[in-house]
């Protein structure tokens, strides 16, 4: 049995006030709280102390949107993955599409960054999904399956058993055009597949796999409704507290 995650990606939004309003909603939901389900927030890292303190009393987790793959060194302006431990980081994303194609973070340094968070223990939730492009030329279940590999390949079982993937399809992501719920189950199933391959079936079968793309209260039910989807990686709708804890409630 997968245990329910649902994560909110903040992106580059917050301050200090509206954090802790934020924040103080979620804790005050005890549908959040419960062994039934995983509630992760990602805050900007510059937040990472306050979500902390905020989120201490709670069972609410807390996550990294991004850190650099070293733990130390000549990288300014950079975090590292022990840094995030200090404050109580749990998770961290990787390879989100954002930062494959704004950042050029490639499969290379996205293992290094997978590796690095695991060494922290540190839970990482690898993003993956297809461009609009690759969409309309059917190449979607290609390049997931590619993206999936690089990683999943070079990872022995206990670091796959410490996984989570976020299947996020690049046309979804703040354009309301959520996949379908059998889409994103098809991209799902092959993910799972594609872990059993490189990995082991029985640590495929636990895996977490979350989709991300235009989630809403409208729409969570249905796609969570699907075999092969564990979970949610959720945008915009985080940064609303009745909108997020509809969604958690949905899982
Ligand atoms: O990481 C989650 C994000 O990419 C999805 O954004 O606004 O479509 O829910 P949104």
């Amino acid at each position: 049995m997968r245990t329910p995650l649902v994560a909110g990606n903040w992106k580059m939004h917050g301050h200090l006030s509206a954090n802790a309003d934020l924040l103080t909603a979620l804790v005050s939901c005890a549908d959040l709280q419960t062994k039934a389900l995983e509630v992760l927030v990602c805050p900007p890292s510059i937040y990472l102390a306050q979500a902390h303190s905020l989120l201490a009393a709670s069972a609410i987790q807390l996550g990294a949107q991004n850190f650099h793959p070293q733990n130390q060194g000549a990288f300014t302006g950079e975090i590292a993955a022990p840094m995030l431990q200090e404050f109580g980081v749990s998770y961290a994303l990787v390879g989100h599409s954002e930062r494959r194609s704004l950042f050029a973070e490639d499969d290379t340094f996205l293992l290094a960054k997978c590796q690095a968070a695991l060494s922290a223990r540190i839970t990482p939730i690898l993003c993956v999904g297809e461009s609009l492009e690759e969409y309309e030329k059917g190449q979607g279940l290609e390049v997931v399956r590619a993206q999936v590999t690089s990683v999943v390949r070079a990872l022995n079982p206990e670091e796959v058993q410490s996984l989570v993937i976020a299947y996020e399809p690049v046309w979804a992501i703040g354009t309301g055009l959520t996949a379908t719920p059998e889409y994103a189950q098809q991209v799902h199933a092959e993910i799972r597949d594609q872990v059993a391959h490189w990995s082991e079936p029985s640590i495929a079968q636990q895996l977490r796999i979350l989709y991300g793309g235009s989630v809403k209260p409208e729409n969570a039910a249905a796609l969570f409704a699907m075999p092969d989807v564990d979970g949610a990686l959720v945008g915009g709708a985080s940064l609303d507290a009745a909108s997020f804890i509809a969604i958690c409630q949905a899982a």
